[in-house]
């Protein structure tokens, strides 16, 4: 009996050890202005398909996020200070990047595109024809550095992508070059007519892999997120999240 109940206790405190030890809120860093990544509801609070997916990537191993919003060339630096222990973004794997700090295995293949005002179409066919025009990009992103590229001294940098369609609108610049499903998305959100899409060989054979970026050397996290990515996609967690954001694949 008194054998029986020192094991029962033993089990117990492990038990509760395990728990307490598990229980971490990380502070995941994001640049909500690039839906449907990631962006703020009516409510003013971060959704989107990164949110809802680092939430159930750290869930799925016992721990809890808590999001923190700030401008997409502010992310990184506020990593290597601290001030956050992982980014969450759209953010692509790049060998820049990884020179600063480590990734998660790549979790979204995504590409770029551009968009330009439809009265354009005949004008623009392929970004070969974008060369020496201005070109609006959102800062610090690979788009960015495509337009730079392709036009250099001509990027318009904005800081959000809704802040730059109206740029192209107004005609501050000849085209927006940005992630293709968040062009799509904000281009479906303005309605009407005023935009098209632009996209060609050059523009689509530039992989833009996501990955959520975590402080270099922060292993023990890293290793966390990527058990937490192969645990949602086997438990099917992962293909409702995506479903929820992009549809069910036909
Ligand atoms: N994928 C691009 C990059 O990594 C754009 C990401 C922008 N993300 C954002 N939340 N604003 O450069």
């Amino acid at each position: 009996m008194i054998k029986h109940l020192a094991a029962a206790c033993a089990a117990l405190c492990l038990t509760c050890g395990a728990l307490s030890a598990q229980a971490a809120v990380y502070k995941v860093g994001t640049h909500p202005t690039f839906a449907p990544f990631e962006f703020v509801d009516a409510a003013g609070t971060p959704t989107g398909f990164d949110i809802e997916l680092i939430k159930a990537v750290l869930k799925s191993q016992g721990d809890e996020v808590e999001i923190v919003s700030m401008p997409f060339d502010g992310l990184i630096p506020a990593l290597l200070t601290g001030q956050i222990d992982a980014i969450i973004s759209g953010m692509t794997i790049t060998q820049e990047r990884q020179k600063r700090v480590d990734f998660s295995t790549g979790y979204y293949n995504s590409t770029l595109s551009a968009v330009i005002r439809s009265a354009d179409s005949d004008k623009y066919k392929s970004s070969e024809d974008l060369k020496g025009q201005k070109i609006c990009a959102q800062i610090g992103t690979t788009g960015s550095a495509f337009a730079e590229k392709l036009s250099p001294g001509q990027v318009v940098n904005l800081n959000n992508e809704p802040d730059a369609l109206l740029e192209l609108k107004n005609g501050g610049c000849a085209a927006l070059i940005n992630d293709r499903p968040v062009n799509l998305y904000y281009m479906k959100q303005a309605g009407g007519t005023d935009f098209a899409e632009l996209i060609d060989d050059a523009l689509t054979s530039n992989p833009d892999l996501y990955g959520i970026a975590i402080k270099k050397g922060n292993d023990e996290l890293r290793a966390k997120i990527d058990k937490g990515l192969k645990d949602i996609e086997a438990s099917g967690e992962l293909k409702t999240i995506h479903e929820n954001w992009f549809g069910k694949a036909q």
